[in-house]
C-alpha cells in the first residue's frame, strides 16, 4: 500500500467511528504548501454540509478517533476545517531504503490485481505513411501500457491495422493503371501513397473510376486471385516499413498485430446477432444502422446497400472477439478524437448485446499543432518521422557539442537525448488537449523537458561517481535550516513516485507522471545547489545524502524508462 493509501485507510476508520454510515468516498490530497503537511483532506467540510455541523468540530473528532500509528508524525487542523497530516521521516527513509533495495522493480506494485487490460494503439493504415495522430497514439499508447503492466495490470497490447476496405479498391484499381512493381518494391510506402493520390485526383474527373474500384474491392471480397495477391503483397510491404518505424522510435512492443482483415469471416455472425436482437435495423435501401435516442448522435451504419461491411461492422465484430477471448475489464482504444463521435456510437451500440459490459474506453487525445515544424518534415496530415527524429538528434547533438565537447560516444548519447525528447514533449502534455510540438522547448536544458531530467540524472551520477574515488574532506553545514529544509523536500517526493504512477494510471494520462518526475528534478537540483553531499558534515550524513541521490536518480530512470525515455550517466 502506499502511504497514500494507508492514510486513506486511516482516515476512514477514523470518519466510521465518528459518523456511522458515512457513505462519502474521502479523498486525500497534497496540499499545495509544505508547512500544511504532506496530505490533507476535506472530509470534514463535506461531512459539516451533511449533518449541519461546524466542520473544525468535526475535524476535531474525527482527529480523535484517529487510532494508534507510526506512520502519521503529526496532525493538523486548518483553515475551514482541513485536517493535515505530516509523515515522519523515520517513514520516509523506509521508504527510501525501498527504492534502492527493489531498484528498477521499485515502479511494480500490486494495485491492477492481474486484472487484463487489452490497450489497442498505434493501429495505422496499411499503404499509407504513419499519420500525426498514428505517432501520437503509438507513443501514448506505449506509455500506458508500460504503466499499467508496471502497476500490476495483465496488459495485452494491439496494433489495430487497417488492412480492410474500399480504399483498397482504389490502391488496385490504381497500381494496374499507373503502377510499375520494381518501382513499388524499392519505395514502397511512398509509391503507394502517389498511386492513392493520383487515384484521387484522376478520379475528380471522373467518377467513373469510383465504381471501377468498388468493383474491383468487391472481386477481392470475393477471393479473386490476382486482387488478393496484390492486397497480400501492399500489406507485407507496408508492415515493413512500419516496423522500422518502430524500431527507430525504441520501446515499441505489441503482443498482436491483428489487422481489420483478421475479422473478415467473423462478422456476418454479428451482424445476424444484431439483426436477430434488433439493434440493428434497416435504414435506407436495404442497409442496416443502428439508431440512437440522443438526436444529436446520427445513426451508425454497420453495413452497407450492397451488402457490404464497414470500419464500424470491422470494430464492433473485433469488440466482441476481444471480449470473448481474453475477458478483459477494460480496453483502451488510443484513437485522436476525430474519432470521439464514432466511439460514442460504438460503445452505445454494444452496451445493447448481452456481452458487453461497459469495457470499451476511448483513450482521446488532441492534435498536434506544428507551429515550428520546417516543411520538408511534413506533407499535410502525415508525417515524416524519420527525418523529425533525425533532426531532433541533430539538434541534440549540437546542444552536447555545445555543453560537453570532450563526452565519449556523443553519437549514441544524441540519438538517446533526440528521440527521448520527441516522445517526452508529447507525453508531457495533457492528452486531452492539443499538443504542441516546439523545437525549442522539447529540448531546452531547462524546464519540463527530456533533456531536463536525462541531465539531472547525470548531474547526480556524476556525483555518485565522484563519491567512489574523491577523498573525504568534511565540511560543517553552513545553512542548517536550509540544508534540513533541502533534504525534508526530496524525502517527501519519494512516496508520491508510486502514488502519481497508480493516479497517471488510473486517468490514462501520461503527463501526470511526467509532471511528478519534473518536480523531482527541480528539487533535487534545488537539493543539489545548496547542500553538500561529498563534503557532508560527517561520515554518516555523507552516506545518507548519497542515498538520497540514488534514490533520486533510481526513480527518474524508473519513471523516465516507463515513458520509454532513456537515460544516460554522463552528458
Ligand atoms: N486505422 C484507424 C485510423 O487510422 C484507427 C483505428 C482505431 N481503432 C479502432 N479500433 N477503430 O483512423
Amino acid at each position: 500500500m502506499t502511504i497514500k493509501e494507508q492514510i486513506k485507510s486511516i482516515l476512514e476508520k477514523a470518519v466510521k467511528k465518528t459518523l456511522k454510515n458515512n457513505s462519502d468516498e474521502i479523498s486525500v490530497q497534497y496540499p499545495s504548501d509544505l508547512s500544511h503537511g504532506d496530505y490533507a483532506t476535506n472530509i470534514a467540510m463535506k461531512l459539516g454540509k451533511i449533518m449541519q455541523k461546524n466542520p473544525r468540530e468535526i475535524a476535531e473528532q474525527i482527529v480523535k478517533n484517529i487510532p494508534k500509528n507510526t506512520l502519521i508524525e503529526k496532525v493538523g487542523i486548518a483553515g475551514p476545517g482541513f485536517i493535515n497530516f505530516f509523515i515522519s521521516e523515520k517513514n520516509l527513509k523506509i521508504e527510501m531504503a525501498k527504492v534502492l533495495k527493489e531498484k528498477a522493480k521499485y515502479s511494480k506494485s500490486n494495485e491492477g490485481k492481474k486484472k487484463t487490460v487489452i490497450v489497442e494503439y498505434s493501429s495505422p493504415n496499411i499503404a499509407k505513411p504513419l499519420g500525426v495522430h498514428h505517432l501520437l497514439s503509438t507513443i501514448i499508447g506505449q506509455t500506458l501500457n508500460n504503466i499499467l503492466d508496471a502497476i500490476g495490470y495483465k496488459t495485452i497490447s494491439i496494433n489495430h491495422i487497417g488492412d480492410w476496405g474500399t480504399q483498397f479498391g482504389k490502391l488496385i484499381y490504381a497500381y494496374k493503371k499507373w503502377g510499375n512493381k520494381t518501382i513499388l518494391e524499392k519505395d514502397p510506402i511512398n509509391e503507394m501513397l502517389k498511386l492513392y493520390v493520383k487515384f484521387h485526383e484522376v478520379a475528380e474527373k471522373d467518377p467513373s473510376l469510383e465504381d471501377a474500384a468498388r468493383k474491383e474491392f468487391k472481386d477481392f471480397e470475393e477471393g479473386e486471385k490476382e486482387n488478393r495477391k496484390l492486397w497480400e503483397w501492399f500489406v507485407k510491404e507496408s508492415l515493413k516499413d512500419m516496423n522500422k518505424t518502430y524500431k527507430k522510435l525504441s520501446g515499441i512492443k505489441f503482443d498482436y498485430t491483428l489487422g481489420e482483415s483478421f475479422y473478415e469471416d467473423k462478422m456476418d455472425e454479428l451482424l445476424e446477432e444484431g439483426k436477430k436482437k434488433k439493434i440493428f435495423v434497416e435504414g435506407d435501401e436495404g442497409s442496416y444502422i443502428a439508431k440512437f435516442d440522443d438526436e444529436n448522435m446520427s445513426p451508425m451504419v454497420v453495413q452497407k446497400k450492397d451488402g457490404a461491411t464497414l470500419y464500424s461492422t470491422r470494430d464492433m465484430t473485433t469488440l466482441k472477439y476481444r471480449i470473448t477471448r481474453w475477458k478483459p475489464e477494460k480496453i483502451l482504444y488510443v484513437v485522436d478524437m476525430a474519432q470521439n463521435m464514432y466511439f460514442k456510437q460504438l460503445f452505445e451500440t454494444a452496451k445493447r448485446f448481452s456481452w458487453y459490459k461497459d469495457e470499451g474506453f476511448h483513450v482521446s487525445f488532441g492534435r498536434m499543432r506544428m507551429e515550428d515544424m520546417q516543411m520538408s518534415t511534413r506533407k499535410g496530415n502525415i508525417i515524416l518521422l524519420d527525418s523529425v527524429l533525425e533532426e531532433a538528434i541533430k539538434r541534440a547533438k549540437k546542444i552536447i557539442e555545445e555543453k560537453s565537447p570532450n563526452l565519449k560516444n556523443k553519437d549514441k548519447i544524441a540519438e538517446i537525448v533526440g528521440i527521448g525528447s520527441v516522445k517526452y514533449n508529447i507525453l508531457s502534455q495533457n492528452r486531452s488537449t492539443d499538443i504542441v510540438f516546439d523545437w525549442d522547448k522539447m529540448l531546452s536544458l531547462e524546464g519540463n523537458s527530456a533533456p531536463y531530467l536525462q541531465y539531472t540524472y547525470a548531474r547526480a551520477h556524476s556525483i555518485l561517481r565522484k563519491a567512489k574515488t574523491a577523498k573525504v574532506s568534511v565540511k560543517t553545514d553552513e545553512n542548517k535550516n536550509e540544508i534540513a529544509e533541502k533534504i525534508s523536500h526530496i524525502l517527501r517526493m519519494i512516496p508520491k513516485f508510486k502514488e502519481q504512477l497508480i493516479f497517471s494510471a488510473h486517468e490514462y494520462k501520461p503527463n501526470l507522471l511526467s509532471q511528478y518526475l519534473y518536480e523531482l528534478a527541480q528539487k533535487f537540483n534545488s537539493f543539489y545547489n545548496s547542500v553538500p553531499v561529498l563534503t557532508a558534515k560527517n561520515k554518516k550524513e555523507k552516506i545518507f545524502r548519497l542515498q538520497v541521490t540514488q534514490s533520486v536518480s533510481q526513480i527518474l530512470k524508473n519513471g523516465l524508462a516507463l515513458l520509454g525515455v532513456e537515460v544516460v550517466e554522463e552528458m
